[in-house]
């Protein structure tokens, strides 16, 4: 017999640098009746973040303080039996799996933020150098859905009623609550943080966008980071750091493949964006862009598992599909100094006594990162242009465009607000005829999108 569920949420490894940014968002921007819990193996420091909390925000119902250690199995099944939702923020190369093995068996939904990747890579053949994800816990995760997806599914049961919301939030109509959904379905939604969440929304609007104006499917979206926080927290180091020391030349190569966490494999014939030197190359709508957006490589492999989740599907991308990201910049100056930093810090990785120099002198140490309350009032913008698929023709001139933009909160907001998503039970029709699974940020759609323009977000999608 499963237990009742009597909290709707816990955050597990509460005490960490993230855990700590999702419960202040939780405290200051959930439903003040949301019966939640934060844990970790620490009944000291888990009492001091609490006083914290009700500090911050004293008529709300106040979080339990759970200890669990994750090396105690059954401690960590009792815990997340009791919740509807479960936030993990522990150190997912280390103990990240327990937590989702222990969420599938117990049938409790599940969102984490795994960092997934910072590096470049050289190709002799093209001398290309560009974003690589030889490092971090990408492969990590490759693993866990290889084991664990199917299980996953095997446990949802969705049975979804597709209505159209997105677009309406999408051209600022006042949104109506038109999606609802009868569901138990299992899921498990993967890198939902501010470094990925936003950008596979994004542009799942704009596949949508051009499917619904234009009539065609999308051939790639290119995302622009316009302005996205650039300190990392320290456990973020240390998961680049062992990306860094463990990843051999065969998990290296493998990780090339943009596919790799896709259930189908995309198509490899597209033509290329034309990079200079520099890695620099413009797109139409969105100026100058240079290729060194650190989390492109990750979100390349997150937004190419939704697509493939996704095809066969209503919200199919298209059959060529692909995604692109680089950071906007200013001239070509910028552009250069970003480039050569960025190949500095690659270097800094691959040697291992420039690594001990920067862990000491330059990275966070576990537990600490950029100042928390700067990160309660950051706001960022990422926009994007998606281009159509015009029958066999690559001419991307005569190809329909579709532009986008999207603000969000920094914080723990994408966590925690996608985990108020799955609680609610609202989803979109993204999700559905899935049972469940290993999914991604986009599944939950709108019930995501408008929390975050809720709590100061705010999206806007037009064609070009
Ligand atoms: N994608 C993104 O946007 C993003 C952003 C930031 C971080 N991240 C990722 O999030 C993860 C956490 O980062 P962070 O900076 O928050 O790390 P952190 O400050 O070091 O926190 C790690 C947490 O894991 C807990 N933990 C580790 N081993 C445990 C065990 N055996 N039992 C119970 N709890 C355990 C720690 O508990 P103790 O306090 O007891 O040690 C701590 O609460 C990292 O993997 C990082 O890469 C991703």
């Amino acid at each position: 017999m499963t237990a009742p569920r009597v909290y709707d949420l816990v955050v597990v490894g509460a005490t960490g640098y993230t855990g700590t940014l999702t419960a202040d968002h939780i405290a200051q921007f959930l439903p003040t009746n949301t019966k939640w819990a934060i844990a970790g193996r620490s009944m000291g420091r888990l009492e001091e973040l609490a006083a914290k909390l009700s500090k911050l925000s004293p008529d709300r119902a106040q979080p339990v303080v759970e200890t669990v250690d994750l090396s105690d199995e059954r401690a960590l099944a009792q815990l997340v039996g009791k919740v509807k939702v479960c936030i993990s923020v522990v150190t997912y190369w280390q103990v990240g799996e327990k937590v989702v093995k222990s969420c599938i068996e117990s049938g409790t939904d599940y969102v984490d933020a795994p960092w997934l990747g910072y590096g470049v890579s050289f190709c002799p053949e093209t001398n290309d150098i560009t974003p690589d994800d030889s490092n971090g816990d990408i492969y990590g995760l490759k693993g866990w859905i290889d084991k664990y997806h199917e299980q996953a599914v095997a446990k949802g049961v969705t049975v979804s009623i597709p209505l159209k919301a997105l677009a309406a939030l999408a051209h600022g109509d006042r949104l109506k609550r038109v999606w609802f959904t009868l569901t138990t379905s299992h899921q498990l939604i993967h890198a939902c943080a501010v470094f990925t969440a936003p950008h596979d929304l994004l542009t799942l609007l704009l596949a949508r966008e051009l499917r619904s104006r234009a009539s065609v499917q999308a051939r790639k979206v290119v995302v622009a980071v316009t302005d996205m926080p650039t300190e990392i927290s320290g456990g973020t180091a240390e998961s680049i750091m062992h990306g860094a020391t463990s990843s051999t030349q065969d998990v290296a190569a493998e990780l090339r493949n943009p596919w790799l966490l896709s259930p189908v494999a995309g198509d490899t014939t597209g033509s290329r964006d034309q990079r200079d030197f520099f890695g620099m190359c413009s797109e139409d709508g969105l100026g100058l862009l240079s290729d060194t957006s650190y989390s492109a490589a990750q979100d390349r492999h997150i937004v190419h598992r939704t697509w493939g989740l996704l095809s066969g599907s209503d919200n199919d991308y298209g059959s060529r599909f692909r995604y692109r990201e680089y950071t906007r910049v200013e001239s070509r100056t910028s552009g250069i100094v970003k480039y050569l930093n960025m190949l500095l810090t690659s270097c800094i990785l691959r040697f291992a006594f420039l690594r001990a120099f920067a862990k000491r002198f330059a990275f966070p140490a576990p537990g600490e990162g950029p100042d928390v309350e700067q990160s309660r009032l950051d706001r960022f913008t990422i926009e994007a242009v998606a281009v159509g698929e015009l029958d066999d023709s690559i001419n991307d001139e005569a190809a329909p465009r579709a532009y986008g933009r999207f603000t969000f909160h920094g914080g723990g907001a994408c966590l925690a607000q996608g985990a108020a998503a799955l609680v609610s039970g609202s989803r979109d029709d993204v999700a559905s005829g899935r049972q469940g699974g290993m999914l991604t940020p986009a599944f939950l759609g709108t019930a995501l999108l408008e929390r975050l323009c809720k709590v100061g977000g705010g999206v806007e999608v037009r064609m070009l």
